[in-house]
């Protein structure tokens, strides 16, 4: 049997790049006030979060750096199972470190939950928590990020760093995955 690569479907269109790029380049300027003189951490979590971490960071006029974590929810699908489990950790210490953390897309919570907590625990000197978006009626664990992009209903969105089942990543745009391609 042989397995040619699928065709993309249309798909509709959420947020364009430019209306990204605008809202990124706003909540850059917010962190730049916010750390005026400092240095900060941007730690993305694995891989989701890649693309909008290398627009935002690219904007902000401070000292930064990079740190990855890769996390896995067990059950693969479009829900999220509540169970997290750390694949990679950090590289550096965050100990005394301003660390905003940034994530794709905040949904139940759970997962951001997960890593708030454990990141407390490595006692920076502030944790922040940057979400390019946020599906807020879906909430379970009560985590608010410091920086949204956009607050969105509870749709499937894929494209700009966000997968279904590792497809769609590299979509400029932020589309909406119907469920019948779910
Ligand atoms: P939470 O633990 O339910 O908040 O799940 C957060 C993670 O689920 C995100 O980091 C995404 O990886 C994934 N996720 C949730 N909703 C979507 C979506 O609409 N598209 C792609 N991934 C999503
Ligand atoms: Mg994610």
């Amino acid at each position: 049997m042989h397995s040619s690569p699928a065709p993309l479907p249309e798909l509709r269109v959420l947020f364009t790049r430019e209306q990204i790029a605008r809202r990124v380049t706003e909540m850059a300027a917010e962190i730049t006030r916010d750390f005026q003189g400092q240095s900060i951490i941007f730690v993305g979590v694995l891989k989701g979060a890649s693309i909008f971490l290398g627009d935002l960071a690219r904007q902000v006029r401070l000292d930064a750096t990079f740190d990855f974590i890769s996390v896995a929810s067990y059950g693969n699908t479009t829900r999220s199972s509540g169970e997290v489990r750390l694949n990679k950790d950090v590289d550096s210490s965050m100990a005394d470190k301003n660390v905003i953390l940034v994530e794709d897309i905040l949904d139940t919570g759970l997962t951001m939950g997960f890593l708030r907590k454990l990141f407390l625990a490595h006692q920076p000197r502030s944790l922040r928590i940057a979400a390019l978006l946020d599906k807020a009626c879906r909430r379970i664990e009560a985590v608010k990020a410091d920086y949204v992009g956009f607050v969105i209903p509870d749709e499937f969105v894929v494209g700009y760093g966000m997968d279904y089942g590792e497809r769609y990543r590299n979509l400029p745009e932020i589309c909406v995955l119907p469920p019948e391609l779910q």
